[in-house]
Parts: C-alpha cells; sequence; structure tokens
C-alpha cells in the first residue's frame, strides 16, 4: 500500500500517456508497468517513438523546455513533466526518463517509498 494523493498521482500518470501518445507514431505500444524493488514500488510508462536525446534525460523537467523544434507543432506547453516531477517529489517520490535499453523509445520511472506503517484499508484517520 502507497499513500499518495490521488489526483495529483492520476495527473502524473495522465501526463506520462499523454506524451507516450503524442510523441510516439500512431500504432505503437504504450507499456505500462508496475512492480515492487526493495521497499518501493515502482511504475514505468515506455513508448515506440524516438526517445530523448541522451543531453536532454534532465532537461526535459525544466518548465517550458521542449526538445525539438518540431514538438512545438504538437499541442502543449512544455509544462507536463516539470508538473510531474513537483507532484511525485512532494508525495516523497522520484521520477527519471532514460530511453530503452537496447530499442527506441522513452522510458519513464516513478519510483514511491512505501511507507513505514502502511494504511490499512477502511480504517479511519
Ligand atoms: N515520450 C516522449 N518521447 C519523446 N520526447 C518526449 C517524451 N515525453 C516528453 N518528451 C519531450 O520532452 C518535452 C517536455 O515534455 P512535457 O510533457 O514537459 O511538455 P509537452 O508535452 O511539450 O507539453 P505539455 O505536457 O505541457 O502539454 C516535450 O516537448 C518533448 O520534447
Ligand atoms: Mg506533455
Amino acid at each position: 500500500m502507497l499513500r499518495v494523493d490521488p489526483v495529483l498521482f492520476e495527473q502524473v500518470l495522465f501526463n506520462l500517456i499523454d506524451n507516450a501518445a503524442k510523441y510516439a507514431p500512431e500504432d505503437t505500444t504504450i507499456t505500462i508497468r508496475g512492480w515492487k524493488d526493495g521497499d518501493a514500488i515502482m511504475l514505468s510508462v515506455a513508448d515506440e517513438g524516438s526517445g530523448i536525446p541522451p543531453n536532454d534525460l534532465e532537461r526535459i523537467f525544466d518548465s517550458f523546455y521542449r526538445v525539438r523544434k518540431g514538438d512545438h507543432v504538437r499541442a502543449g506547453t512544455g509544462l507536463g513533466l516539470s508538473i510531474c516531477r513537483g507532484f511525485v517529489e512532494a508525495m516523497g517520490g522520484t521520477i527519471t526518463a532514460a530511453n530503452h535499453h537496447g530499442g527506441s523509445g522513452g522510458l519513464f520511472t516513478v519510483r514511491m517509498p512505501v511507507p513505514k506503517n502502511p494504511p490499512i484499508l477502511g480504517e479511519n484517520e
């Protein structure tokens, strides 16, 4: 069990899936994975687009930063990922960008630490 703000968490997922749908070609697959890694829950969104240039992997989380000139023909402001990072960090997690090992496509990973005293469903606070 994780303790997250559901509205913020949904917005994070929405922004990542919106990007995958926007920057990868039509009819390609978006893969969403979740797993446990030690004391954290991991969640990744991967696409089959052209990925992110290595020098931009950190900068894409800056406000208003867009990688390619051509990205400006697509609707957007360059705020989605900076909002994702702000929300994930506000909930105690981290978010990173990478490219698929040995293939094309972006890979975004959210890491949320599991609280030491996990919440119990139905318990009043
Ligand atoms: N899945 C992806 N594949 C390739 N490039 C990406 C991907 N996701 C983001 N980017 C690059 O990172 C930039 C920043 O993404 P971000 O979501 O912050 O802004 P946006 O999608 O341009 O606009 P907004 O999210 O505000 O509608 C994008 O403009 C694009 O250049
Ligand atoms: Mg976006």
